[in-house]
């Protein structure tokens, strides 16, 4: 359970100045001259030392990552790229971030920019973020108005220009190497990985693209030291978390609060319960849209965190926390997915473009329980065959939620065909 001390982020809810007078109050900026200072090399040991994955979803290493960049530069310009195109269905905790507390991403932009040998950063913003743009360009402004960005950044020695970038509203170009295909000017398609971005990113030079949220708790990591960020969560697990929890519990939020903290109290503490009680519970996407839905019974006992989330073949993904009580038709929502990746897919790959249309038409015909038993199988079958079979992550995020709907709950999806159930789902199915 985290203390209120402990937050890195303490105006998540804007109850505080977000402007530089305001963030300086709350120690952010405090010696940041200081700590880039120590060298490039003791920024990224002790990022490693921190134990922090990536708040993206996929939880890569940040501080193994940011070691894959060329330690000296061989003529090309490094980047740093900063993935604020938060698009995860359920996902809004980088929103908060970025409109309540845009100086702490700014100062870990420098920061992080500086131990990756970058002299200019882009932060790409999701287009549907109007508001949270205007709040980080005015404290961008505000920055360079104080030092803080420019030459000789805050002081440091360290020439630095940051520069943010709004997206036009496609969910691929939160895929990274869309997002650079988009900020280079041309259409947001992912491109085949090897190379991966260290090695030839934005404009073909070393690049890292780390989330928001990795990138604004670094200042509060170098500050407060490795050790105490990795004294949260379990091994392998450290740190604080940003949860974004939505659905059916008495009060959705979002909150920064321990890693592998217990899922009943996550809820309890900050959400005031699930909807009608934990009995109502019925089942819980636990880490955005993209990974598999798990049945409540199975979350009661749940750890929030990549590793108990992983055994249970799901994820923490984004940490979107999307509560479902026992009023939801659950092949509706999965349903409603199967819309979504198809509508985003960029077509680029033929088992995503062919295979996200199928699942969906398939799904189009379960939620009426109008098809044939054996569907159930042929539609598994195609999420196995779109799996693993695709450029980029958006195929497997297609299949995975209908593989946890069939999982889990197979015997609703069969108990529909058999009854023909009409009625309101057939009004939701024509749509
Ligand atoms: P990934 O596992 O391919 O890569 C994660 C990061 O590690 C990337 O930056 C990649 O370049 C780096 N990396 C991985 N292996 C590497 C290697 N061998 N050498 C050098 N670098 C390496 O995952 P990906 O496709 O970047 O992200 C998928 C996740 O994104 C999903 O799990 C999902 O949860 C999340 N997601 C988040 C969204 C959001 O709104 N925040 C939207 C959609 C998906
Ligand atoms: Fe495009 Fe889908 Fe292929 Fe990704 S998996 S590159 S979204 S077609």
């Amino acid at each position: 359970m985290l203390s209120d001390q402990d937050r890195i982020f303490t105006n998540l809810y804007g109850m505080h100045e977000r402007t530089l007078a305001g963030a300086r109050k709350r120690g952010h900026w405090d010696g940041t001259a200081g700590i880039i200072g120590k060298g490039r090399d003791w920024v990224i040991d002790q990022m490693k030392a921190s134990g922090l994955r990536g708040r993206g979803g996929a939880g890569f290493p940040t501080g193994l990552k940011w070691s894959f960049m060329p330690k000296e530069s061989d003529g090309r310009p490094a980047y740093l790229v900063v993935n604020a195109d938060e698009s995860e269905p359920g996902t809004c905790k980088d929103r908060e971030i970025m409109r309540h507390d845009p100086h702490t991403l700014i100062e870990g932009c420098l920061i992080a920019s500086f131990a990756m040998n970058a002299h200019a950063c882009y932060i790409y913003i999701r287009g549907e973020y109007i508001r949270e743009r205007e709040a980080l360009q005015a404290a961008i402004d505000e920055a360079y108005d104080a030092g803080l960005l420019g030459r000789n950044a805050a002081g440091s020695g360290w020439d630095f220009d940051l520069y943010l970038h709004h997206g036009a509203g496609a969910y691929i170009c939160g895929e990274e190497t869309a997002l650079l295909e988009s900020l280079e000017g041309k259409k947001g398609m992912p491109r085949m990985k090897p190379p991966f971005p260290a090695g030839a990113g934005l404009y073909g030079c070393p690049t890292t693209v780390n989330n928001v949220e990795s990138i604004a708790v670094v200042p509060t990591i170098l500050r407060r030291g490795p050790e105490w960020f990795a004294g949260f969560g379990r091994p392998n697990n450290a740190g604080t978390k940003v949860f974004a929890v939505s659905g059916h519990v008495n009060n959705p939020c979002v909150v920064e609060e321990e890693m592998s903290i217990s899922f009943e109290e996550l809820i309890d503490r900050h959400c005031g319960g699930i909807r009608g009680g934990w009995d109502n519970l019925k089942a819980v996407i636990p880490g955005g849209s993209s990974v598999p839905l798990l049945p409540g019974s199975v979350m009661r006992e749940g750890i929030m965190d990549f590793d108990w989330l992983k055994e249970q073949r799901s994820g923490l993904g984004t940490a979107a926390v999307i509560v479902m009580d026992q009023s939801t038709d659950i092949i509706k929502a999965i349903w409603r997915l199967s819309k979504f990746y198809k509508h985003e897919s960029c077509g680029q790959c033929t088992p995503c473009r062919e295979g996200t249309g199928w699942m969906m038409r398939v799904m189009d015909r379960l939620v009426k329980g109008d098809a044939e038993p054996a569907e159930i199988d042929m539609l598994l079958d195609v999420t196995k065959q779109v799996e693993g079979h695709t450029i980029c992550a958006l195929g497997d995020a297609a299949a995975w939620p209908i593989q946890g709907l069939i999982r889990h709950f197979r015997d609703e999806i069969e108990d529909r065909i058999k009854h023909k159930r009409t009625g309101r789902v057939s009004a939701v199915a024509a749509e």
